[in-house]
């Protein structure tokens, strides 16, 4: 039986990715799971987003999705490698689960010329480290400085997105970052809440600093993936359709979902 390619975060955030994912591959049907009764997962510790996590990618796989995308870098961060390890080969051995902080990772070090890199993202996904481990090993030479932006989704999910109180909180953050080196000449926006805040994020940032968005990143990236995994893209079911869940009112959840998608969604409530 084919399914739906499942695409999880803990709220809105994933809803970026899966923009990105559906402009490069329109063909697919995509299951999107919003965990939005338990958002924030930033501030959570390791072993209650790998809980969460875990509920939601077995919740995905009842649902038929023999692919899953972590759309989400505190639960790619803190459940992924776990889930990968310990849970899939016993759960569903013939299914998949992928992050992306991997794929944002293979790419960054050919986008500084000065080999300094910063890192906005959660607590959790900062305090987790992945992305300084995981740069170390592709590019060696980079060095990489992180901040978390605690407030940022917040302000997002209340749809704060240009005015002068994100301004305070944005550019506290930032200015928070390039103070730890005069030579970022990268910012990756490692959560996928953040390419909201783009506009006020690049005012406040200097010029020369490129800002870099995950979005197109993991769609290339699952573009890629389904290429040399053909048995996987067989399993995924192609009409094009894509469908919406939420932990939480699903009410609210359209709503919100248009000031991330540009369209109201018809979600429907799902309990994990
Ligand atoms: N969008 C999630 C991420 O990419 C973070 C949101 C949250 O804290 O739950 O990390």
């Amino acid at each position: 039986m084919k399914g739906p390619i499942g695409i999880f975060d803990s709220g809105y955030g994933g809803l970026t990715v899966l923009s990105a994912i559906r402009k490069q591959l329109p063909q697919y049907d995509y299951l999107y799971l919003g965990d939005n009764a338990r958002t924030p997962y930033g501030t959570r510790s390791f072993e209650t987003v790998y809980q969460y996590t875990l509920q939601a990618v077995r919740y995905l796989f009842s649902q038929g999705c023999p692919l899953v995308i972590l759309a989400c870098n505190t639960a790619s961060a803190k459940a992924l490698r776990s889930i990968q390890q310990l849970d899939l080969p016993h759960l569903a051995p013939d299914r998949r689960v992928l992050g992306v902080i991997r794929p944002t990772t293979e790419m960054i070090g050919n986008q500084t010329t000065s080999r300094q890199v910063g890192i906005l993202g959660t607590s959790g996904t900062v305090l987790s480290d992945s992305y300084p481990v995981e740069i170390r090993k592709f590019f060696p030479d980079v060095q990489v400085f992180q901040q978390a932006c605690p407030m940022w989704v917040p302000l997002v999910e209340n749809n704060e997105l240009e005015n002068s109180g994100t301004e305070y909180f944005v550019g506290k953050s930032v200015n928070n970052l390039l103070q730890q080196s005069d030579h970022i000449d990268t910012i990756l926006l490692a959560c996928t809440h953040y390419p909201l805040l783009l506009n006020t994020i690049k005012k406040l940032t200097p010029e020369h600093i490129s800002i870099v968005t995950q979005g197109e990143i993991v769609a290339t990236s699952l573009v890629d993936y389904l290429e040399r995994h053909p048995e996987m893209a067989a399993q995924c079911s192609k009409h094009g359709d894509v469908a919406f869940q939420t932990t939480d009112d699903k009410d609210k959840f359209n709503r919100a979902s248009a000031i991330f998608l540009g369209y109201q969604t018809d979600a429907t409530k799902v309990a994990l």
